[in-house]
């Protein structure tokens, strides 16, 4: 070793020390951001390019894969070179401890960072993010990450590939389990509930992870909903409905992005410079980093846009992908393009640094080990308050989409129970996709069967019956079930799609009931009994038999760790049902994509009806089976009519539109008041309704609340033809009800 290099170690490590000591103390943010820019600058002047490359590299451990391995070469020895920047599916402390201290071998000790899918948990599973936005609960959906990140973080993760905040109006695309559904102003309050969440104090904090918005961009549009597949379209559907939840991500502070997989207009998202350069690092002026998504580098030579992994490596930097999540493709590339002329030192040394001073945010140049410590991590792995914490959290995710003649909630002195269907005794399908197993965990996730039994005393009996298989077509076990429903004052049964069948890669053409599930309901339907139907899934799935037949229907979601115990709270009537679906239902795939806020057409049905060259099916009605914003309580809830005080306003101005709701019932509950607002003429043709606003009431039975919204001109903006983010002066309908179909409404005017 020369000794340039022993004077530069020594210059970094007195000039690191200094920073650090004045890290320490309390400097205001701009001062602090200046000040980690100066020390990525220092430690970037001492690094070669081989070893800047290193950092834009990322390889998967040994733990988990959750994308086609590669294994090419002894990744330890590469940490030991220098040659990798961080590490995904690796986790522990001990594991992350290992390999951190490979990183302190090399020439200048830059720490690696450990990411993970901490998508809806970590030890403790929350229910899937679907199920959470259907809380309509920021504070509840804030807290699910702020616990999540709690855990992860006490094993030794520093960033979770989280949230994922496409917008997804397409059932059959299975990763519609992960985001918030199909509204831009629901999925942005969401998206930020989540960074705030997993980065909870700020970076720094030893229990926050990094957040990553992803997937950048439009990648919920699959065409046909087929995983990875292709999008195509209008620069102005990007921008109002799938790019506004990015954009508050980004406003919150996530830390990180994620590219994607999917080609946007003919650009593969990975390689797409008018989304991370224009966008992302310009008009939005982010200053985190950019993660490819697994290989999606190197596919950008199937897609048929880089004819290499050095043209694709290329493609990737030059567009503003920072980092390179297992192609690959960069740490074998890098050094020839810049050679070659063909790649700017400079553009290296923009997400090197980028990366760096999220290192330096993290606290790890100051310990590489402060994400490791061991009493923190036994903390963590049986708390009971988080246990506590999720099982509260699942309640509010429980939709009640059907409740005849109030048969719900059940009453504890109920003598016979008949339990009957492919989940009632399951354990590991309440966790969904992308959760994690523990060795101790059939012994930890409540099931139905479980949770169900926990509520009741010993004068009641619980009867069981399986029925049939989640998907495939054998009938031989109805009998059985036929006779156990015979036998039952009540029979609840727990259908669905197991966790597999949703997530990453499980896109499915046909999105009914799977299997024989719907013929075992109707079997049991038949034996005169009232039947309750609980429906496990990780999408909107279709039921219309059940819908309009059985007396009660739970849509459950996959609801975690504690799912047993939250559906008996709910079927018992210790929680209310509250949750309100983020997304639409469809009556069949052939209308899909079926979603709330669409166009008016030029020739609208008049009503289910009209078939007279309308813009109708003939064998369906246009609206979905379930609309957004629905979900039932134990109790009925009524609004007054819209009182407006006054019928126009100018921009600066605002107007309060309010509304009085009165809890009929008999029991208390809490509403989700929503408010919609459609602008009925535009330079651009507007939704027939926007969700703009909503507010979450608890009301005693009797009681009667009034409501106010103020409405301003700024959430009138969209953006028109040129994709400037404009109100127009003219006529808006306002819509304020319980879902997005049964609503009140009134009319007012933006004036010039
Ligand atoms: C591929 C997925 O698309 C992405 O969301 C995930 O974070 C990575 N694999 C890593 O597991």
């Amino acid at each position: 070793m020369t000794r340039s290099f022993f004077k530069n170690l020594f210059a970094f490590t007195i000039m690191i020390s200094h920073l650090t000591i004045c890290e320490s103390q309390n400097f205001p943010k701009k001062n602090r951001e200046q000040r980690i820019g100066q020390k990525a600058d220092s430690v970037l002047r001492l690094m070669t390019l081989d070893e800047k490359i290193g950092q834009m590299n990322q390889y998967n451990g040994d733990w988990e894969a959750t994308g086609p391995i590669t294994n090419d070469g002894d990744k330890q020895n590469q940490i030991r070179m220098g040659m990798l920047g961080s590490m995904l599916n690796v986790t522990g402390v001990e594991h992350t401890r290992e390999l951190q201290q490979m990183a302190m071998k090399t020439r200048l000790k830059i720490p690696l960072l450990f990411g993970q899918d901490i998508i809806h948990g970590y030890r403790t599973t929350f229910p899937i993010p679907l199920a959470e936005a259907a809380s309509w609960d920021l504070d509840a959906i804030e807290l699910s990450a702020r616990i999540a990140a709690t855990e992860a973080a006490a094993a030794g993760v520093h960033w979770t590939f989280a949230p994922m905040v496409d917008i997804a109006r397409d059932p059959r695309w299975g990763r519609i389990m992960e985001g918030a559904g199909e509204d831009p102003y629901l999925g942005s309050l969401i998206a930020v509930a989540r960074v705030k969440g997993f980065q909870g104090k700020g970076l720094g904090s030893t229990d926050a992870l990094m957040a990553c918005a992803k997937h950048f961009a439009a990648y919920g549009a699959a065409t046909g909903g087929r995983d990875y597949n292709s999008v195509d379209m209008s620069l102005r559907m990007l921008w109002e409905t799938y790019l506004p939840p990015f954009r508050a991500a980004e406003e919150a502070g996530v830390a990180t992005f994620m590219n994607s997989f999917n080609d946007l207009n003919g650009i593969p998202a990975t390689g797409n410079a008018y989304l991370q350069r224009d966008i992302l690092k310009g008009r939005w002026k982010f200053k985190g980093f950019v993660v490819s998504d697994w290989g999606s580098v190197g596919e950008m030579i199937p897609h048929g846009y880089a004819k290499d992994n050095y043209e694709a490596a290329m493609e990737a930097v030059i567009a503003g992908c920072d980092m390179d999540m297992e192609s690959r493709s960069y740490i074998k590339n890098l050094s020839k393009l810049v050679n070659d002329g063909k790649l700017s030192l400079g553009s290296i040394n923009d997400a090197v640094k980028r990366i760096l001073i999220k290192k330096f945010e993290m606290g790890l140049f100051d310990d590489p080990f402060r994400f490791c410590n061991k009493e923190r991590e036994q903390q963590q792995w049986n708390n009971k308050d988080n246990l506590n914490a999720e099982r509260q959290i699942a309640e509010k995710t429980i939709v009640l989409l059907r409740n005849e003649n109030q048969i719900l909630p059940l009453s504890r002195q109920t003598k016979t129970i008949a339990l009957i269907g492919p989940f009632i005794k399951s354990v590991r399908d309440n966790l969904g996709f992308w959760s994690y197993i523990w060795p101790d965990d059939s012994a930890r996730i409540i099931s139905p069967w479980q949770g169900i039994q926990n509520k009741l005393g010993k004068e009641s009996k619980l009867l069981y019956a399986r029925g049939c298989n989640i998907n495939d077509s054998s009938t031989s076990g109805f009998a059985e079930a036929v006779e156990v429903a015979k036998q039952a004052d009540i029979v609840i049964m727990n259908v669905g799609e197991a966790a597999d069948m949703s997530g990453e890669a499980k896109s499915r053409s046909n999105i009914h009931l799977p299997g024989v599930q719907e013929e075992l309901i109707m079997a049991i339907q038949a034996t005169g009994k009232p039947v309750i139907v609980m429906i496990n899934a990780g999408r909107p799935l279709i039921f219309n038999w059940t819908a309009d037949h059985v007396a009660a229907i739970l849509y459950t979601w996959w609801l975690g760790t504690e799912a047993g115990d939250a559906m008996a709270d709910v079927i018992f009537g210790d929680y209310n049902p509250s949750a309100k679906l983020p997304v639409s239902f469809p009556r069949s795939e052939g209308q899909i994509p079926v979603y709330y806020n669409h166009f008016n057409t030029g020739r609208p049905p008049k009503n289910d009806s009209d078939l007279n060259y309308v813009s109708a099916y003939i064998d369906l009605p246009n609206d979905p089976k379930f609309p957004f914003g629905y979900g039932l309580s134990y109790t009925s809830f009524s609004f007054s009519g819209i009182d407006l005080n006054k019928k126009s306003f100018r921009p600066g101005d605002s107007l309060t539109a309010s509304i009085t709701v009165t809890n009929t019932g008999k029991f208390d509950g809490k509403e989700t008041v929503q408010l919609y607002i459609r602008d009925l003429v535009g330079s651009v043709v507007r939704p027939v309704k926007e969700l703009k606003n909503f507010q979450q009431i608890f009301l005693r039975a009797g009681d009667s609340k009034k409501i106010s919204f103020t409405i301003t001109a700024d959430m009138l903006r969209f953006y028109n033809n040129k994709l400037d983010y404009v109100f127009e002066p003219g006529d808006f309908m306002i819509f304020i009800g319980g879902n997005s179909k049964d609503v009140k409404e009134s009319s007012f005017t933006l004036l010039k």
